[in-house]
């Protein structure tokens, strides 16, 4: 199999993350007789420095051929002053609407190395495992009319019924291979547009009777989540809820440094990290590679249907984690404090060890 790959670094930590990424992807690639394409781009914050814009067409055509986008992070304080078609943030968001990525998949999976070194209690994450499925090309972060003027800033929140009802179907699917259980999160008391996706969801849900669905408002649920993360299993909700609500999901599992996700439509997808471009850090060698080299695990999964490969990338991880290996951002009492390229040293040592354990049968996934 042969698979072409774009590599967005972007800003701030991305380069020393994706390049972690890119050394599991390739040693992946290397056991499991797979030929990769790598093609790197400039997106974000240094695209501006260089083009004068965020996105060009060259990055956007780019990713437009290949099978699978892999990007870091964008964003930094260098950039903040800029009008808004400029920041680094937009080429992001331009990237989901040109690329149509209008599933977003973030999961939060405790690591049970990790279950201590949470702010949460161990009894309150034990066993935590679900996802939130965020609609990524809608809602409050496209809708029109939007600006601002001296005397009043606006923005609408917005959803079709088709935009609805392609993301709710995604949530029952997904909960199909899950617990069953879709939990849909709006604020339906307050907004209308809230009570009209309300209503489609369970339009939709009546297509799939053995799901089960409820509904939460996003305050309540953001509650929920710290108060009790084992009663969820798939998160179905909007685009600006989803990014707040997975957030908190990432501090479930204990830092943002460890939380991936996948952005994926009919034709295109794309891997990234759920966190920023960590300005204060970039460059250092202190990042957390892991969400990167997560994220290169769940294209494995979803664009290769390499389930395996992604399932041994995550056993590396969590081996990595119960050696007490911790980048700053993870970092406790008695564990040992690594670099970013330790650390994914040691990820890719502890790949190739289960690797052959498992191909000598003393190490089951
Ligand atoms: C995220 C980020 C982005 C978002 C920003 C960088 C545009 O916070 O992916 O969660 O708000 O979607
Ligand atoms: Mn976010």
């Amino acid at each position: 199999m042969t698979a072409k790959i774009t590599l967005l670094p972007g800003d701030g930590i991305g380069n020393e993350i994706i390049e972690g990424a890119v050394k599991v992807t390739k040693a992946v690639a290397e056991k499991f007789d797979m030929t990769l394409q790598f093609e790197e781009r400039l997106i974000g914050g240094c695209s501006y420095d260089k083009y004068g814009k965020p996105l060009t067409e060259d990055t956007l055509q780019t990713c437009y051929d290949s099978d699978a986008v892999l990007l870091g992070a964008v964003g930094g304080y260098k950039w903040e002053a800029l009008p808004h078609h400029l920041k680094p943030e937009a080429a992001l968001l331009d990237l989901r609407k040109k690329l149509e990525l209008f599933i977003n998949i973030r999961p939060s999976k405790i690591f049970p190395a990790f279950v201590n070194d949470s702010s949460l209690k161990k009894e309150v994450l034990e066993g935590t495992d679900f996802i939130v499925l965020r609609e990524l090309t809608g809602g409050i972060y496209f809708g029109e009319p939007r600006g601002y003027d001296k005397d009043k800033g606006w923005n609408t929140m917005s959803y079709t019924r088709p935009e609805v009802e392609r993301i709710a179907r995604k949530a029952f699917e997904l909960a199909k291979n899950r617990s069953r259980k879709v939990t849909s999160v709006d604020k339906a008391n307050v907004l209308e547009v809230s009570q009209f996706w309300r209503e489609i969801v369970s339009e939709v849900h009546k297509d799939y009777p053995d799901i089960e669905l409820s509904n939460m408002y996003v305050d309540n649920a953001a509650m929920q989540i710290v108060r009790n993360p084992r009663q969820f299993d798939v998160i179905l909700t909007s685009n600006m809820f989803g990014d707040i609500l997975s957030d908190i999901g990432g501090m479930i599992t204990g830092s943002l440094g460890m939380l991936p996700s996948a952005s994926l439509g009919e034709k295109y997808a794309l891997y990234e990290p759920v966190h920023g471009s960590a300005p204060d850090i970039a460059g250092q060698n202190k990042a957390n590679p892991i969400a990167a080299i997560s994220s290169a695990a769940m294209m494995f999964d979803i664009s290769f249907q390499m389930t395996k490969a992604a399932e041994l990338i995550d056993a590396a991880i969590e081996r990595t984690l119960k050696q007490g290996k911790r980048t700053v951002d993870i970092h406790s009492e008695g564990c040992e404090l690594v670099s970013t390229q330790q650390m994914t040293d040691a990820i890719l040592t502890n790949f190739e060890e289960i690797y052959n354990e498992q191909a000598l049968g003393v190490f089951t996934l």
